[in-house]
């Protein structure tokens, strides 16, 4: 009878199958339920993350950042992909951690449990990831940027750490990665007031590099991506090592980590390839190697 049905109103089909996409928006792979997952830019060597739970504001449920952390591993591993974008809606980039989720949660569930352990993924990724920020990044979801190694903002962007009014504090980098950004006082006053801060006061602060219209933000952050993924692989990964080792080591531990991954380009063909090309007056080719 569905194909009786089918072959008089074929339309069916496709009104079928689009509701099932709105519902399940899935990639390639199909698994993911919570986020689109696609590449972009010219040579498609940008990864690109939406996280796409508009209903609840792009909020950070446990299967959200699962899903985020399993296609930042394929991305890694993707020897295409030079850079990472990660954005959210024009409403919200994220509106924090799952309220909802973590209600009832007890101490002993989230001490015994590691809660949370997880989202560390972001922060570990050894290829450049950039934060594309339209709307609320609050809570989690401005650790979430934070955790990334460039964040552009929209104009109408909205920074905060507002977990002191849920009667808890950041729990994923927001009192660290804050403080180190912004400095003490801004750092000080957005934890134990739950202030939000606009693009404007993010830029001047030096949390964000760089403020765009709402609507060119994705498609600048892609362009950064483009950029980034157009320099040897292996040797972004060893910049992005030595910058995130500022805000580890003393500056004479750094300087000499520095050193040592300087030291260690000139065992790269890349290295060798991108000096040739210097004095050779023509373009680099680079094959992460
Ligand atoms: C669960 C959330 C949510 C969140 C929004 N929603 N934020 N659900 N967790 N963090 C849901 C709302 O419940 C609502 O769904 C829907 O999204 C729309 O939100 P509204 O509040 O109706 O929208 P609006 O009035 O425009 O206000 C937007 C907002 C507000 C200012 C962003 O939603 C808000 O204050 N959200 C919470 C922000 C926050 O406190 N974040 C920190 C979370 S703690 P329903 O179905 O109910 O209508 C945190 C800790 C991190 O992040 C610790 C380590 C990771």
């Amino acid at each position: 009878y569905f194909i009786y049905f089918l072959l008089f109103y074929p339309h069916t089909l496709i009104l079928v199958s689009s509701y099932h996409q709105c519902l399940f928006p899935l990639h390639a792979g199909g698994q993911y339920e919570y986020i689109l997952v696609e590449k972009r830019g010219e040579k498609n060597n940008v990864g690109f993350i939406q996280l796409n739970r508009p209903k609840a504001l792009n909020a950070l449920c446990d299967g959200l950042m699962r899903e985020v952390g399993q296609a930042l591993d394929a991305f890694e591993v993707d020897g295409d992909v030079g850079a990472i974008v990660i954005t959210g809606s024009d409403r919200a980039f994220a509106a924090g951690a799952d309220i909802k989720e973590m209600q009832n949660r007890t101490f002993q569930e989230c001490y015994g449990g590691n809660f949370l352990a997880h989202w560390n993924r972001v922060s570990t990724v050894k290829k450049p990831v950039i934060a594309a920020v339209n709307g609320f990044a609050l809570g989690g979801g401005c650790e979430l940027a934070m955790m990334c190694d460039i964040i552009y903002a929209g104009e109408k962007a909205q920074f905060g750490q507002p977990e002191i009014l849920l009667g808890t504090i950041p729990g994923a980098g927001g009192t660290q990665r804050l403080t180190r950004a912004v400095g003490k006082s801004l750092a000080m006053e957005m934890v134990l007031t739950g202030d939000r801060i606009s693009a404007q006061e993010a830029k001047q602060s030096g949390l964000v590099s760089k403020i765009c219209p709402v609507d060119q933000l994705v498609s600048e952050a892609v362009k950064c991506g483009e950029k980034i993924a157009s320099n040897s692989k292996l040797v972004s990964a060893m910049a992005k090592e030595a910058v995130n080792a500022a805000f580890e080591l003393t500056l004479a531990e750094g300087n000499r980590l520095e050193k040592r991954l300087f030291h260690a380009t000139f065992a790269t063909d890349d290295r060798k390839e991108g000096m040739t090309a210097f004095v050779e007056k023509r373009k680099a080719s680079f094959q992460d190697k």
